[in-house]
């Protein structure tokens, strides 16, 4: 698939204040999201997405580096037609009905009242709220504004959205919602990059994660060529486990403790699991589980997030 982003080096940094104090924003941002694909920015809060994004759409000049969308330069016309864009806190006009304020959104990207509407019409639709756009927009569930939120960024049938945490403040029936149209517009063979700061909403969804903190990308790829395949640690549920074979298993490194009446064994590698696997079942007792521990992307975000935290030595 051809490359729908590209960003080289994509740095940025403000001068805030009376004194030009400098923060850096994003620093040395260098990432590809393929044609078709998924791909989620996850950070939390102020590690650099909407900055990264803006720069993306050309709302923000980078400091250093540059970035491509569809081939053409970041914020020129021809980058800008390919894209749709859902803005960090979209400010919906609460007294417009849903398809009024559709055909307003129509409009003000230059099309006629006609084309507007039938946009307008289409875009309710592709959203999910077919038959329930005709009422007032503060009368909406928040669910709904959120999917009425993202149709702008369908306008002009862009072959790639980009949606800035457009799962936030969402219940989750909310969060399925989003879900579910970031998927359909993978289907109609879309492009989609999306930030969040909620680990399970790129564990759910994406196809590649970029991991960004402190205004850095640490980590890009499949969520498996991040997460390291090994086992960690491995869980075995048993009962009647002979108190001999418990003391033994705990005298030989495990931990062991009793839940609902069965034990809970937890052994730091796998061939000791094995083994003690054999010993449950040759000496009468009931295996229930074996649950191996990989490495999650929550145990690596939290890694990389200690070590931008931990002082520089
Ligand atoms: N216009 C701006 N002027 C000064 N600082 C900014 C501006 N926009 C963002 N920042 C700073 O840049 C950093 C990254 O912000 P942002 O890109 O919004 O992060 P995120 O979207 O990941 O929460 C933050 O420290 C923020 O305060
Ligand atoms: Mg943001």
């Amino acid at each position: 698939m051809a490359v729908a982003i590209r960003t080289e080096h994509l740095s940025k940094t403000f001068r805030v204040g009376f004194w030009a104090r400098k923060v850096r924003a994003v620093e040395d941002v260098s990432l590809e999201v393929n044609g078709g694909e998924i791909f989620g920015l996850l950070g939390p809060n102020g590690a650099g997405k909407t900055t990264t994004i803006k720069m993306l759409l050309g709302f923000v000049r980078p400091s250093q580096g540059a970035a491509t969308v569809g081939g053409e330069p970041a914020g020129s016309l021809a980058a800008r037609r390919r894209l749709g864009y859902l803005p960090e806190n979209p400010a919906l006009y609460e007294f417009l009905t849903g398809i009024e304020y559709l055909r307003f959104a129509g409009k003000l990207s230059g099309l006629s009242a006609r084309d507007a509407a039938l946009q307008a019409d289409r875009l309710i639709e592709q959203v999910g709220l077919a038959g329930r756009a005709d009422r007032a927009i503060r009368r909406f569930s928040k669910g709904m504004v959120q999917r009425l939120g993202l149709a702008p960024a369908l306008i002009g049938d862009p072959g790639l959205v980009i949606l800035d945490e457009p799962m936030s403040g969402l219940d989750p029936i909310g969060r399925k919602d989003v879900r579910d149209i970031i998927f359909r517009l993978r289907a109609e063979g879309r492009t989609v990059l999306f930030s969040t700061h909620i680990l399970s909403d790129v564990e759910a969804i994406c196809d590649r994660v970029g991991i960004m903190i402190a205004s850095r990308l640490t980590d890009c790829g499949t969520l498996s060529s991040l997460l390291d395949p090994g086992v960690r640690a491995v869980e075995i549920v048993a009962r009647n486990l002979a108190p001999d074979l418990q003391t033994k298993l705990v005298e030989e490194g495990a931990q062991a403790m009793q839940r609902d009446g069965a034990w809970v064994l937890t052994f730091a590698a796998e061939a000791p699991a094995q083994e003690a696997i054999r010993a449950i079942v040759s000496s009468g007792g009931a295996l229930i589980s074996v649950a191996p521990h990989r490495q999650t992307l929550e145990s690596l975000f939290v890694q990389r997030a200690r070590a931008a935290a931990a002082p520089s030595s």
